[in-house]
């Protein structure tokens, strides 16, 4: 029997259930691949941590160099995450001529260019199905299930912390703070949550599938980024009201030959199939041309399916190490040379519905006011609400609105406007709508 050796950089969470995917799977992984997987050596930090797998003698070292060093391994697997060592490491194991998986959307959004010039000049492979989505095969319906169609846009919900929060926030009425330490409890949000919460893990996510559905560089910092910290219990009342949904969403958008690329929370029409996605659970659509609308759904992260993600880059990459085919698919789906830049779509520039939450003094006149300055730049309202329970004596009211089609620089220039009118109480809720016009 043939094997196909493996060596892993990390063993938290992703790492061990790889070794527990492995070894649970390992007769219909050995039967599917003509060879058995090894898991030859391990790297961690602290030798002395409890984990929740074993395995043989001398296997796990505290020198992750011990990994990328081992003549033996075919396939380098990489679970540590952050930027540094993992770059480094990462680099020495393709320009040691190893295959290569990872999990670390973090590294390949700021640093995936080099890492994928790297593996193309060495003509090894990349698996980072795992990157975005966690069981969800979408690094793989985007770099092959439709590789011959031109995607026009991929658009999705790929933080399953965010859209939990979301979820309970509009399921109970619980406010940002409660849902957020309900998904801290569960297990689905980290003891520091910045990086969900403030939409930059959804942003490396989307930086990495904008790059495979375009074959271009993204420039991560270029990326308009906005969390759900702002989003409160009205918002979403409101958008109820309204016959909405809000999603932390992802979108990457060809406008001819610019790209429309943001994260931010969206107000999504109810009958949007991405809409009914709740809990941790994640969702991406593809518009892939004459490839129709697909939409993927599933657990987007945790040990089962993310080492799932990373078991299925591993059996691709050992099938074609064992056909000896010369295989690797370029990373991004086309050769480095190929790929060429595209100019980002300022965010002034965008076109679209918004909703808008202020906050006033209950006096007459204020509502003329507001309506007064988004006339005055070009915004027509297409509906209002005021939520009539929290109507109090000299207390400030909450006006929502949704406005038509308009451009975001007229609706900044009349948010300057009402501001400069001295009549908001606290700064403007602004969340821009899918679907409307
Ligand atoms: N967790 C998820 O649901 C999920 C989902 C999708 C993608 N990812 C990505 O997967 C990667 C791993 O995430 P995780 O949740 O498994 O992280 P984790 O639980 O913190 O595990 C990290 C592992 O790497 C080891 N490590 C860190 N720095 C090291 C170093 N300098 N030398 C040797 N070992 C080192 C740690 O060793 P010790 O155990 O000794 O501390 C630990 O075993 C990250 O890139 C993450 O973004 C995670």
């Amino acid at each position: 029997m043939k094997t196909i050796k493996l060596g892993l950089l990390g063993m938290g969470v992703v790492g061990s259930g790889v070794v527990k995917l492995i070894e649970k799977n390992r007769a219909d992984i050995t039967r599917r691949l003509g060879a058995d997987l090894i898991i030859t050596k391990v790297a961690v930090r602290d030798l002395t941590k409890p984990r929740s797998v074993s395995l043989p003698e001398g296997v796990v070292t505290d020198d992750p160099y011990a990994v990328i060093n081992d003549p033996d391994i075919d396939i380098v697997i990489e679970v540590m995450g952050g930027d540094e060592p993992a770059r480094s490491l990462i680099l020495q194991a393709i320009a040691a001529e190893k295959h290569v998986v990872t999990a670390n959307k973090h590294l390949l959004a700021l640093h995936g260019d080099e890492i994928y010039a790297a593996c193309e000049s060495k003509n090894v492979a990349l698996g980072f199905e795992a990157s975005v989505a966690g069981a969800v095969p979408v690094v793989r319906a985007i770099r092959d299930g439709f590789s011959g169609n031109r995607i026009e846009s991929v658009y999705g919900i790929i933080n399953g912390t965010c859209n939990y929060i979301l979820t309970r926030m509009a399921e109970d009425g619980s406010s940002f703070e409660q849902a957020l330490m309900e998904a801290q409890q569960l297990g689905f949000a980290e003891a520091d949550p910045t990086f969900d919460v403030e939409g930059i893990d959804t942003a490396h996510k989307i930086a990495i599938l904008a790059s495979l559905a375009y074959q271009t560089g993204v420039d991560f910092h270029q990326i308009h980024v906005e969390g759900i910290t702002g989003v409160g219990p009205e918002d979403i009342e409101a958008a109820k009201e309204f016959g909405y949904v809000i999603k932390l969403l992802a979108v990457a958008r060809r406008q001819d030959d610019r790209l429309e690329i943001h994260v931010n929370p969206a107000m999504i029409p109810v009958e949007d199939q991405i809409a009914s996605v709740g809990g941790a659970m994640n969702a991406v659509e593809l518009n892939c041309g004459m490839g129709g609308i697909n939409t993927l759904v599933g657990p987007g992260a945790g040990e089962g399916p993310t080492s799932s993600a990373i078991m299925a880059d591993v059996v691709e990459i050992a099938r074609h190490a064992i056909l000896g085919d010369g295989y690797p698919m370029p990373p991004m789906g086309a050769p480095i040379h190929a790929v060429s830049p595209t100019p980002i779509i300022p965010m002034d520039q965008l076109v679209t519905c918004y909703y808008l939450r202020f906050q006033v003094a209950d006096q007459p006149g204020v509502m003329a006011r507001i309506a007064g300055a988004l006339g005055e730049c070009n915004i027509s309202i297409a509906t209002m609400y005021q939520n009539g329970r929290q109507r109090k004596a000299n207390k400030p009211v909450s006006v929502m609105m949704t406005t038509h089609t308009a451009c975001e620089a007229d609706v900044k220039r009349a948010l300057d406007i009402l501001i400069k009118s001295n009549i908001l109480l606290a700064p403007t809720t602004l969340i821009r709508m899918e679907g409307g016009e």
